[in-house]
């Protein structure tokens, strides 16, 4: 088990080091985390040859998340992909998705940076960062005066941070002209950040905030929660995300839901997974479904990540599958996202308690979600 050294250190954006968290340097050689149904090699600094290295990333520790069996399958990364997590609403697990996607890849031996663009700062105060002046937090992308290259970077659980700022709200009201959604896409253009991946954790609205940060990505991962309302808030995300891809970003590769907080024991759950995968298919949809659990409840409420708390527990495991389809899905040669026409639009969610076995109780079984096969 590796041993958890938060925040230890900190560094500015714009110096463009490679980061490579404390943690990964100072662990205790290649170490095999066991996920259950997967393993995720985590490859440390100590055996740099264990699975080649990147002569164009000098010294760091060699890229090697990896199912098992298959230990090249996330080597080959040249470019920084950017992610967006993003859902209208509220609750739906993104910035528990933020957290765990970028612990589970920070584990493997990816450089992650995390950006909190929650102007309420969940990400950031879940992980125990103190709020720091606007000049250092994300403020400073949408602010002329300020610099984003004087950024302080905090260091989480396996991946570097940059923390919200409640200033954020207070800027908002001035970022009303329609070039306000591109700070985002262009201080990423100018800072030529050195990292395999970079998150965008967004509010539960539409704001100009989560626009810049669809119009500065490559992919848009939509937590769903199997209910009327994040679903009704997922398909209105996917049609922003949609028309943002048309006018503004062409660049984007694709829209993909990830139903989260799953209880195979809710027919309800039953009910608004099927509604959602008939509509959208398996293009648009993870097989990978991250079902309830209280482990990433009480991490949360630690301030820790599930692979700190409990690495065996459900919600590590699902994570880590999840993390598994998401980076082999985004980095498929599938090109821009333009499989929105297969999207059966004509349907509709089920209202709520619409057929006689959608309650919300638990009386019905239902079995648990499949793990993906990817
Ligand atoms: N898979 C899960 N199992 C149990 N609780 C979860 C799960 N995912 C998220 N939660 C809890 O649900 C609440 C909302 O999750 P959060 O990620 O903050 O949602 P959002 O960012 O979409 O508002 C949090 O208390 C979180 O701990
Ligand atoms: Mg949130």
């Amino acid at each position: 088990m590796r041993v958890r050294q938060r925040y230890a250190s900190e560094t500015q954006l714009g110096s463009s080091f490679h980061h490579t968290s404390r943690t990964q340097k100072e662990g205790a050689g290649r170490g095999e985390f066991d996920t259950g149904a997967r393993s995720i090699y985590i490859c440390t600094q100590s055996e740099p040859d264990a699975f080649g290295s990147d002569p164009t990333r000098g010294t760091g520790p060699p890229h090697g998340m990896c199912a098992r069996g298959s230990p090249f399958l996330f080597s080959a990364l040249s470019n920084m992909t950017v992610l967006t997590v993003c859902n209208h609403k509220g609750g739906t697990g993104k910035t528990t998705s933020v957290i765990h996607i970028a612990a589970a890849l920070g584990l493997s031996g990816q450089q992650v940076l995390v950006f909190d663009l929650d102007p309420q700062g969940f990400l950031t105060s879940t992980l125990d960062v103190n709020e720091p002046p606007p000049e250092e937090s994300i403020a400073a992308f949408f602010d002329p005066d300020l610099d984003p290259g004087q950024i302080r970077l905090h260091e989480a659980s396996g991946f570097d941070l940059v923390p919200s700022s409640s200033t954020l709200t207070r800027r908002m009201r001035r970022l009303n002209k329609p070039t306000d959604v591109l700070w985002v896409r262009e201080a990423l253009g100018e800072l030529s950040l050195d990292y395999d991946l970079v998150v965008f954790d967004t509010a539960a609205a539409v704001t100009v905030y989560s626009l810049n940060a669809l119009v500065a990505c490559d992919h848009v991962l939509i937590p769903v929660l199997p209910e009327y309302q994040a679903v009704i808030g997922a398909e209105q995300t996917f049609q922003t995300a949609g028309m943002v891809h048309k006018k503004l970003n062409p660049a984007m590769q694709s829209r993909l839901m990830l139903f989260t907080q799953v209880d195979g024991r809710k027919r309800v759950h039953q009910t608004y997974r099927e509604y959602i995968r008939g509509k959208y298919g398996a293009s648009h949809v993870m097989d990978t479904e991250i079902r309830t659990s209280t482990s990433l409840t009480q991490a949360h409420d630690e301030g820790e990540t599930v692979f700190d708390h409990d690495p065996n527990a459900r919600g590590a495991r699902d994570y880590a599958n999840a993390v598994d389809e998401l980076w082999t899905r985004m980095h498929s040669d599938a090109g821009p996202d333009e499989a929105s026409e297969s999207v059966k639009s004509d349907q509709t969610p089920p209202e709520p308690g619409s057929s006689p076995s959608d309650g919300d109780g638990t009386d019905s079984y239902a079995p648990s979600p499949p793990v993906s096969s990817r």
